[in-house]
C-alpha cells in the first residue's frame, strides 16, 4: 500500500484539485523538539478537522470541505531544532539546495543553471523549516485553511518574544487552468510521466533512501515560484516559440524537425482524425516527442528536460519526475500592474532528479528555458525566479500523529 501523503496526485484519472496555497513555516529558535512537535500535532489536527468541515469557533456548524487535503513537507533546517532525534537526510544536504539570492538582489539559484532569481528578490522564503501544501477545489477552502493556521499560531504566541512556535513566513498561491495551457499559451503537463512509472518514479525506494531508512515511502519535493516576462515572449513569432518549446503551439503535437525555411515541422497525423489537440484520446502515441539527434529539436524545453528515454525509477536510468506545478497570477503596483509564472512543484524519489535536470550540459544546464547555454533575447530572460526550496515528504505511518513525527516525538 502507498505511504505517499495525500497531495500528490499521481494516480490514473486522478488531476490536481484547481487551487493551491504552499506555506512556508518558520520554528522559533526557542523552540525544542517537544514544542514543535505539540504545534504540529495541533497544527495537523486543525486541518484535518477543516477537511471534514469543522471550524474551531464554529462548533456544530460544518462548512463545506471543497475536499481540502494538506501535505507536511521538512527542510533541512527541520533536522535542526534542538532536540530533533533524526539527521537531515543525505537528500537535502548542501548539494540539493538552491542557492541564497545574492545581498544586493539576483543571482544563480545553482551553479550551472540558466535560472536567477529576480533583480528584485533578496531573500528566499522557501528555506524554512517546513512546507504545508494545501489543495482544494475551492479559492475559499486553502485560503481558509491559511487563515484558520494563522488563528492557531497566533493563540500561541509567547507574551516576551510575541513569536509562536511556528510562525508563517511565506505564502504561495496558484490554480490549475482548465485549457491546460500555461502563460506561455502551449499545452502544459502533456508528457508527465506514464501513470505506471509515476509512483516508482515518486516514492523514496530502499536503495534510494541509503541510511535515512525512516524516509522509504515518502517523497521529495521541489519548489521554484517563477516568473514568466511576457512581454518579449508574446512578441517572438510563433515558429519561434513552437522552437524553444518543442511542440506546436495550437494542437501540442511534439516538432519532429524543420523544413527548408528554418520552420517547424509537427508530428504527422498528430491530432488524429476527430480531434483538435495532443491531449485528447487517440494521440497517445505522440504525447511523449520520439528520440531524435537533429540539434535544433535537442535544444527545445522538451527535450532539455527530458533527454533519456523512459520512466526508469532508477535515478541512474532517467531524470524524469512528477510535475504538479500550479500557475500564478499576481496584481502588482510596477507595469504592467501583474506577474504571471508558475509555482513549478515536482515530487520525485531524489531531489537530484530536478537539480541535475536544471544543471547539466544539454539538458537545461545554463539555458533559461530553451535554446541556446548563455542565448541572449526573449529565450535567455523569459523565466526569473521568486523563492526555490527543498523538502522531505515523509511517509505516513498509521500509528504517528502526522508524517515524520518520529524526527521529534
Ligand atoms: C514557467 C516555467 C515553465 C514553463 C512555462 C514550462 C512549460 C512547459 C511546456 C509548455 C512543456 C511542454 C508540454 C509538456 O510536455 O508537458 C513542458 C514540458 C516539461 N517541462 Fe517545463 N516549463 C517550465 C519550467 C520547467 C522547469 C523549471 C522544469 C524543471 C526541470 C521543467 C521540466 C519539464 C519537463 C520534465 C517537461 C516534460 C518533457 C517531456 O518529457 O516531454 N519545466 N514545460
Amino acid at each position: 500500500m502507498s505511504t505517499l501523503q495525500d497531495g500528490i496526485y499521481h494516480a490514473p484519472g486522478r488531476r490536481p484539485p484547481r487551487h493551491l496555497a504552499l506555506v512556508f513555516l518558520r520554528a522559533d529558535p526557542a523552540a525544542d523538539s517537544a514544542v514543535v512537535d505539540g504545534t504540529l500535532r495541533e497544527v495537523t489536527g486543525m486541518l484535518g478537522d477543516l477537511a471534514e468541515g469543522r471550524v474551531d469557533e464554529l462548533p456544530g456548524h460544518p462548512v463545506p470541505t471543497g475536499d481540502l487535503e494538506f501535505l507536511l513537507g521538512f527542510g533541512p533546517k527541520a533536522f535542526a531544532i534542538p532536540g530533533a532525534r533524526l539527521p537531515s537526510p543525505a537528500a537535502l544536504g548542501p548539494r540539493y539546495r538552491f542557492r541564497s539570492p545574492l545581498p544586493t538582489g539576483g543571482g544563480p539559484v545553482l551553479v550551472g543553471a540558466g535560472l536567477e532569481y529576480a533583480s528584485d528578490v533578496v531573500r528566499n522564503d522557501a528555506t524554512e523549516e517546513f512546507c504545508l501544501q494545501l489543495t482544494a477545489g475551492t479559492q475559499l477552502a486553502v485560503s481558509r485553511a491559511v487563515v484558520e493556521l494563522w488563528k492557531l499560531l497566533d493563540g500561541r504566541k509567547d507574551d516576551r518574544t510575541q513569536m509562536a512556535p511556528l510562525e508563517i513566513a511565506g505564502i504561495h498561491t496558484g490554480f490549475q487552468r482548465d485549457d491546460h495551457r500555461s502563460w506561455i499559451g502551449f499545452h502544459d503537463g502533456v508528457s508527465n510521466l506514464d501513470s505506471g512509472a509515476r509512483e516508482g518514479v515518486i516514492s523514496i525506494s530502499d536503495g534510494e533512501s541509503g541510511s535515512d531508512t525512516w524516509t522509504v515511502g515518502g517523497s521529495y519535493l521541489v519548489f521554484l515560484s517563477l516568473a514568466v516576462d511576457l512581454g518579449p515572449w508574446h512578441r517572438l513569432p510563433r515558429s519561434e516559440q513552437e522552437l524553444l518549446v518543442g511542440r506546436d503551439k495550437l494542437t501540442g503535437a511534439p516538432l519532429t524537425g524543420t523544413d527548408s525555411d528554418g520552420l517547424p515541422v509537427p508530428a504527422a497525423g498528430c491530432p488524429v482524425a476527430g480531434t483538435t489537440e495532443v491531449t485528447q484520446p487517440g494521440n497517445e502515441d505522440f504525447i511523449e516527442p520520439g528520440p531524435t539527434d537533429d540539434p535544433v529539436l535537442l535544444a527545445t524545453h522538451v527535450r532539455r528536460a527530458n533527454l533519456s528515454a523512459g520512466d526508469a525509477p532508477d535515478l541512474a536510468g532517467s531524470l524524469r519526475m512528477f510535475r504538479q506545478g500550479y500557475e500564478f497570477f499576481q496584481p502588482i503596483a510596477a507595469a504592467p500592474g501583474f506577474s504571471v509564472g508558475l509555482n513549478f512543484i515536482s515530487f520525485q524519489d531524489h531531489p537530484d532528479r530536478v537539480l541535475r535536470a536544471l544543471t547539466q550540459r544539454g539538458w537545461l544546464g545554463g539555458v533559461n528555458f530553451g535554446g541556446q547555454p548563455g542565448q541572449d533575447g526573449p529565450a535567455g530572460r523569459l523565466l526569473t525566479v521568486r523563492a526555490g526550496g527543498t523538502y522531505l515528504v515523509p511517509p505516513v505511518r498509521d500509528t504517528a500523529p502526522y508524517p515524520g513525527a518520529e524526527v521529534f516525538g
